[in-house]
Parts: C-alpha cells; structure tokens; sequence
C-alpha cells in the first residue's frame, strides 16, 4: 500500500488537506535554517559516531532540509541526501542550500513507502522527527531494512519503553484540523528489526535542556516544558497539548553474525 493511499484517510473533508500540510508549515521548515532546534542538536550528539564513520547517510522525511544541512555542515566528510516526498520542500530545499554551497549535501524526491533501490547500500539511514507521522512503523523500517540495507539507522521519534504503542488523534476544533501522533513500543520496533537481521543497540530519552513556555493560545498544538520534581533531581517534560511527547533516540545496528 503506497503512503498517498493511507494519509488519504487523513484528508479533513472541512479544509481539504492532508494532515502534513498545515502541521508542518514552510515557516517552520525555514527557520530551522538559521535557527536549528535543541532537538537536531541533540540528535547530532547522540549519532555522532555513527555520522563521522559513514561515507554516504540518508535523511528520511527531510522536509525542507534545515536538519541535514546542520549535519552536513558537522561531517564534511560524510555524503548527506536529503529525501523527502515533497516537491515543493525539496525545491526549497535545494534552493536554500544553494547559499550555503556544501559539497556534501543534496536532496531528492522520494517515497519513504516506496524507496526502489536508488539509495540501496548507504552506510547509514536517518530520520527526524517524522516516523510518528507515518500511518504505522512496519512498513517504512521494512522499506530501510529490505531496500536500503544500511550498516545502522538512527531515529528520532515518539517511542515507549513497553510493549505498548498509541495511536493518538488529535482535533483542533478552532482550525479545525486533524492530526495523529504514533507513540511506537521500542519492543515490537526490536522485534521486526529482529526479523530482518537488525537490533535496536540504543534507545535514549531527549531530556530538552531549556525551557520552553506554555503557547498563549492553548487551542493549538505547540510544545511546551514544564518541570518535574523528584527527591534527587529534576526532569522536563515535553508537552504539546494535552499530550505528553516521548521523545527518543534510537540506534539499530545489524545483527552480527
Ligand atoms: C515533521 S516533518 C520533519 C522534517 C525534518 N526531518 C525536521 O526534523 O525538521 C516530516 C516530513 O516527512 C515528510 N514525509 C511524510 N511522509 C513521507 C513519505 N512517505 N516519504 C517521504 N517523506 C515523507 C513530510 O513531507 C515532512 O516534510
């Protein structure tokens, strides 16, 4: 089943939109640009072994490409394509990066649902901030594992340590628009890795190290922290909404044999 067909269950028949436009602006695509996020910082820290040691690495659902600029600028020995199924962000991408001129980073057009064999054998397959969005995690991983074969893929996600996953769907009456958030187990995502040769090796919190206000207009989406205290220390929790985001990094390697 291609990916057009399941979003196509998500089009809100008031606005006439799947639910990836609206949610995932230009603005926000842009910014990044010159702004980027705690989060890609982080997801550079975490993967920076990995990133430094492969020669070619894809980036899954690069939107507008900020994410895989940032890396590439990190790694200049490190060959970087952005692959996002949106023109229109790929062009932009292309466009912005222009003004950067990097040798080692370009972008391209593809179908996470559908990836054929043209980035078959790269050393490594990221993805930021888009597996949650997907209709379902078995597909697109079986795509990476059984089309692209890397050495090891880095995730950054909504993830639960159980043996658990939720589907949440979320209605912004004032938009209105309607979204979804996939909260995948990090058990069942090791059991299909499993069947195909690979393992979850890491899976990492993102603790957030500042604080991010609570928006003023609470009928939208839009992340916030707030602190909670324990008898030793302190955590920040992630919160869009009325929803907590569990957000993580992950690491799966193949298996050695
Ligand atoms: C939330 S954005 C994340 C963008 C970027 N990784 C970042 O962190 O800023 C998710 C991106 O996934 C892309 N996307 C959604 N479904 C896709 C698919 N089937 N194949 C490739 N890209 C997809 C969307 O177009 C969107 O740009």
């Amino acid at each position: 089943m291609g990916s057009k067909e399941i979003n196509s269950e998500w089009v809100d028949p008031n606005i006439g939109q799947t639910s990836w436009i609206d949610p995932v602006s230009m603005e926000y695509h842009i910014k990044q640009w010159d702004d980027p996020k705690q989060s890609t910082k982080a997801f550079y820290d975490f993967f920076k072994r990995e990133l430094a040691n492969s020669k070619k690495v894809v980036d899954l659902g690069a939107g507008a490409g900020a994410a895989t600029f940032f890396l590439a600028s990190k790694f200049p020995s490190t060959n970087f394509v952005g692959v996002d199924q949106s023109s229109d962000l790929i062009i932009k991408a292309k466009e912005t990066s222009k003004n950067f001129k990097l040798k080692n980073l370009d972008f391209d057009t593809g179908d996470w649902f559908d990836l054929g064999n043209k980035w078959g054998g790269v050393d490594g397959v990221i993805s930021i901030q888009t597996l949650s969005w997907l209709p379902e995690i078995q597909t697109p991983m079986k795509q990476i594992f059984e089309m692209i074969k890397p050495n090891w893929i880095g995730l950054s996600s909504l993830f639960y340590e159980g043996d658990i996953s939720a589907r949440i769907e979320v209605f912004e009456h004032c938009k209105p628009r309607k979204t979804f958030y996939n909260v995948y187990s990090l058990k069942k995502l090791n059991r299909l890795a499993n069947d195909y040769g690979y393992e979850v090796v890491t899976s990492d919190r993102f603790e957030i190290d500042i604080d991010v206000p609570k928006p003023k207009n609470k009928d939208i989406m839009g992340t916030f922290t707030e602190i909670v205290n324990g008898s030793l220390d302190y955590k920040r929790l992630q919160i869009s909404g009325p929803l907590l985001l569990n957000w993580y990094f992950v690491l799966l390697k193949k298996i050695e044999r």
